[in-house]
């Protein structure tokens, strides 16, 4: 990076990209003049004033993003070097891949410069009341020197080049989520021209991610996974992540992974004791049946995806509690109906929690009817009713009432008074993802009446292939 004393700039200066050798030539010698002092000068108020010409730009062109800017500085003795930056960590400047100190242009080992933010120092007075008198006791004065350097595309943020490069207006927000090496962007119409640009700069400003994707369909597939398009960098999608201390390896394109799950993960796998059972209806690829596991719970994991079903033996495995997970690929309710039904009558008579997780918001509430009457044939047992965790998306003013009242419906009795509702997250505007924890009523288990017994067997929701899928937002 060419750094440069300057001689006088009364005005915090952007220069255009450096295009000829003459022009370095003369900054060179500009620098072998040595500075000159510019008290009080008049400052722009914004510093980086990044080159009109990079607007609209869609393929990236990091050349086009150089320029020569200056900003001020204060020259400091060597001895108290490390403590004036430490005084004025608030008022230098900070950019990645920018120094704070550069050599005086003296080349006097006495003393170096120390680069200020003209965004906040723009004169003597700029420095607070503590700066200031931390500059006096050191002894350094505090008239202001001008220090040019050159600015690239490496020392800006990712907002800052989306912003002068997308049109004016706009929202440029960048935001993605992370799944291991993957961005997973979710652009809107109009960043669409951009998205290559976009997605490369994302890639560069965040280390680690080495493959960007954007989701390219809204449309609500069974699996919950969404089509997906790369914008930049490798194409590869098995990712590696680690939860709550767990790692998981999945293909990312082909199964349901959400990072902001995390916490709910991890508050409900905390109910969980050692020697419980948990029955995990929707299980993905193992959040909350892995962590369960290796609390010391037995865990029966379900998923109807078989790409999921193949990742989640996979990660049993990488954790080592594939001899405590059992796991199945069945639609939801031949799994309740089938190894749930199996397994319920000896453990309501045991000791140990039976927990009951149906992580599948956008339906899951429509499978408590897979409960009515299920154990109608044997003798109630009351002791050790299971748990069940169920959630739901909730677009209602109310979303609690709202989703104990859809719970309700569908277990054919009233939970009103008998469970407790647990805000999720906001999943879009006015889109609430909610969890609705009850003890399952001996009433709807061992109910006879043909009215509210299990309803007749649906076929089991059309397979479709990976590469066909698509997802929504939870
Ligand atoms: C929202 S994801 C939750 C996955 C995991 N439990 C988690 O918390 O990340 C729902 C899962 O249900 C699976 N699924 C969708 N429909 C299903 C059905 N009818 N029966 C069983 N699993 C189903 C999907 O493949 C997906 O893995």
């Amino acid at each position: 990076m060419l750094r440069v004393l300057s001689r006088v700039f009364p005005s915090v200066q952007t220069h255009r990209k450096i295009k000829s050798a003459a022009v370095l030539r003369s900054l060179c010698s500009a620098a072998s003049q040595g500075p000159v002092f510019a008290v009080n000068p008049i400052m722009e108020p914004k510093l980086y004033q990044l080159p009109p010409e990079v607007r609209g730009m869609t393929s990236l062109d990091k050349e086009a993003f150089k320029q020569t800017i200056t900003v001020p500085a204060l020259r400091v003795p060597t001895g108290v070097l490390n403590k004036v930056v430490k005084s004025l960590r608030k008022s230098t400047i900070q950019r990645p891949g920018l120094p704070r100190v550069v050599q005086d242009k003296e080349e006097s080992s006495d003393f170096r410069l120390v680069l200020l933010d003209p965004h906040r120092v723009s004169s003597p007075s700029s420095f607070s009341e503590a700066e200031a008198e931390a500059l006096r006791s050191f002894s350094v004065t505090q008239e202001l020197h001008y220090y040019e350097l050159q600015l690239t595309y490496d020392n800006l943020k990712s907002e800052e080049v989306l912003e002068a490069v997308l049109p004016q207006g706009q929202d440029v927000t960048s935001g993605f989520s992370r799944v291991g090496h993957i961005a997973h962007m979710n652009l809107r119409d109009h960043q669409l021209p951009y998205k290559n640009l976009i997605g490369q700069v994302i890639m560069d400003k965040n280390r680690g991610i080495t493959c960007v994707v954007n989701k390219t369909s809204i449309i609500d597939s069974t699996y919950r996974n969404f089509k997906m398009e790369v914008l930049a960098g490798e194409e590869n999608m098995v990712a590696k992540v680690k939860e709550n201390g767990v790692t998981y390896e999945f293909d990312f394109s082909c199964v349901y992974w959400n990072p902001r799950l995390s916490t709910e993960h991890q508050r409900v796998v905390q109910l969980v004791k050692r020697g419980d059972i948990v029955f995990d209806v929707f299980a993905g690829v193992g959040p909350f049946a892995i962590p369960a596991a290796r609390t010391g719970a037995n865990v029966l994991a379900n998923d109807l995806n078989p790409e999921s079903y193949r990742w989640l033996q996979h990660n049993c495995k990488l954790n080592k509690v594939e001899s405590r997970v059992r796991t199945f690929n069945l639609d939801g309710r031949a799994f309740i109906r089938g190894p749930m039904k199996d397994e319920l009558p000896a453990l309501l008579k045991g000791k140990a929690g039976v927990h009951v997780v149906m992580n599948l918001p956008a339906m899951a509430l429509e499978f408590l009817d897979a409960f009515r009457g299920l154990l109608k044939q044997e003798r109630p047992c009351v002791e050790n009713l299971p748990t069940v965790h169920c959630y739901s998306f909730s677009k209602a003013d109310n979303p609690d009432t709202d989703v104990v009242q859809r719970a309700s419906h569908s277990l054919g009795f009233p939970l009103e008074k008998q469970c407790s509702v647990h805000f999720v997250r906001n999943v879009a505007p006015n889109k609430d993802m909610m969890c609705v924890t009850f003890t399952l009523p001996e009433e709807v288990l061992f109910r006879c009446d043909p009215e509210h017994t299990e309803p007749p067997e649906e076929p089991a929701p059309k397979r479709q292939k990976c590469e066909e899928t698509a997802d929504t937002s939870s």
